[in-house]
């Protein structure tokens, strides 16, 4: 049993304050957010900069000790909590949570892994920038969990994802050194971008400590729609007209008449009083005007529109999570997925039927503009969760799409690794984790990659 000296050993290193073993405290670490993953831990370790990590991470492969790192375990693929069945640790980032000073001139800032996306956006908005990824969970999301997950969110139409907006990169390998990477350059283009490889790596390769970010000038002045369309491929038409009147478009996001309905039974507003089969919401850097002018050369009939933040017809959109999880008997089968743009339809079509067929309720909205559809199906008979993931996932492959769009593939998607990479792809992906960590000490079973080797054993 490893625990004893072990925890001694990481309150040494970290703190007594800091090793967190009360079931009551430790708890919340190791549910994700979805309830459908629960692991265990011998503790919850929150370690407060770069050296304290490298100290946790070294003392936990000497001993055979997964670590799991964790941000804000937001993430909805169950890789932000530990395996079952296993000693590990939980690494929470929570205290590495330093903003530097903006470099404004240099448009670039650089934070600890732990600071949540909300506390960043403030931060950079004061400076009179802006940062190019936001998301719903923006007051628990932090900046590290962003990088490792590679998220998107609602602007990567306009600004990419996380990945893009990685400039430099902090992070403890798992022989404890520490890799840095760290100038707002835009263009350097030496050697393999190990920060580009981190990014996405969902806590197998490194736990990240820093993150250097660009960032990009405020938007000046916005106006958001809500547009009611029959198709999601009338909702891509619609884009295109905006596109070509020349409207720069900051998102573009689809919801469905069901989405709308469960809303209202929670006591949300509807858009329109006669809900539309699909619903388009669009924010554009533009005047309102403009963008009406937009929607009606496409032949819009119905449309309810907002100029600025446009708080509440975001609202309607960024409702959708909680509302699910809320309303469903059982935790709700997320599916986040991607197909070609005109294939949409075609997989909400595909997706009915097997809902159907299970006794669930699908309810579906996302990511218009990057033909990415987030599958929820609720009311699912968890004995048959697994089934019905993988005929979904079968479909999805079926129409040339991903299995994983943006939350990444954690622990959820496992098995199913082989719809969306070939072999000779995989076995690329599992040198690169033997290389980096031959004993994988970092997130067991996340990516599908092995679990622990004990000290003293081959791999
Ligand atoms: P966690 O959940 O703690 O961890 C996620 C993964 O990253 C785990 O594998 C974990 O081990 C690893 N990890 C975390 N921190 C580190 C670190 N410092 N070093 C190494 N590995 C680490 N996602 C999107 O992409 N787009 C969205 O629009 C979006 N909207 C959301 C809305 C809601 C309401 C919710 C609940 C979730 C949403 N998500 C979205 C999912 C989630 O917010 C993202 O995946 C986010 O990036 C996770 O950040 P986190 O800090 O919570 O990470
Ligand atoms: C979103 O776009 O709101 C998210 O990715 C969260 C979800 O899929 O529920
Ligand atoms: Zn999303």
């Amino acid at each position: 049993m490893p625990a004893a000296g072990l925890l001694d050993d990481l309150a040494g290193i970290v703190g007594g304050a800091h090793v967190l073993t009360d079931p009551a405290i430790t708890a919340g670490y190791l549910t994700d957010w979805t309830g459908r993953w629960t692991g265990d831990a011998l503790a919850v370790v929150r370690p407060g900069n770069t050296a304290e990590v490298a100290g946790v991470v070294r003392r936990c492969a000497e001993s055979g000790v997964a670590i799991c790192p964790q941000g804000g375990n937001t993430g909805l693929v169950g890789g932000s909590v530990p395996p079952v069945g296993m000693p590990a640790v939980v690494l929470s980032t929570a205290r590495l949570d330093w903003i530097d000073d903006v470099d404004v001139p240099g448009r670039a800032v650089g934070a600890g892994a732990g600071v949540p996306l909300a506390r960043l956006e403030r931060r950079v908005h004061a400076a009179g920038l802006a940062f190019g990824v936001d998301l719903a969970a923006r007051d628990s999301a932090t900046v590290g969990g962003m990088v490792a997950t590679n998220a998107g969110g609602i602007h990567v139409v306009r600004y990419g994802s996380m990945r893009a907006q990685v400039l430099g990169i902090e992070a403890v390998l798992a022989s404890g050194e520490v890799l840095r990477r760290w100038r707002p350059l835009r263009k350097d283009n030496v050697g393999y971008d190990l920060p580009g490889l981190l990014t996405g790596s969902e806590g197998t390769l490194a736990v990240i400590t820093g993150v250097l970010v660009r960032l990009v000038p405020q938007l000046r002045r916005t106006a958001s729609a809500i547009a009611a369309v029959d198709h999601p491929a009338a909702a891509l038409r619609v884009l295109t007209a905006i596109e070509e009147a020349g409207l720069v478009v900051c998102a573009a996001e689809l919801m469905i008449r069901r989405g709308m309905d469960l809303l209202a039974e929670h006591g949300h507003r509807r858009p329109f009083a006669d809900p539309p089969p699909y619903l388009l919401l669009v924010t554009v850097e533009a005047a309102g005007a403009d963008l009406a002018a937009a929607l009606e050369a496409a032949g819009v009939a119905d449309a309810v529109l907002e100029e600025g933040s446009a708080a509440q017809l975001w609202a309607v959109r960024e409702a959708h999570t909680e509302i699910i999880a809320r309303a469903s008997t059982t935790p709700v089968v997320k599916l986040d997925v991607s197909v070609p743009l005109p294939a949409l339809g075609d997989l909400i079509d595909a997706v009915d039927p097997l809902a159907a067929e299970f006794g669930a309720r699908h309810i579906p909205f996302g990511h218009l503009a990057d033909g990415n559809l987030h599958v929820n199906l609720l009311d699912v008979d968890p004995a048959r969760a697994d089934e019905l993931t993988d005929r979904v996932l079968r479909a999805v492959a079926g129409l040339g799409g991903s299995i994983s769009a943006e939350h990444g593939v954690g622990r959820a998607k496992v098995p199913w690794l082989d719809l969306s990479r070939s072999l000779a792809d995989l076995a690329a992906m599992r040198a690169v984790k033997s290389a980096l960590d031959p004993r994988g000490t970092l997130n067991p079973g996340v990516l599908g990659m092995a679990s622990v080797t004990p000290p003293g054993r081959g791999l």
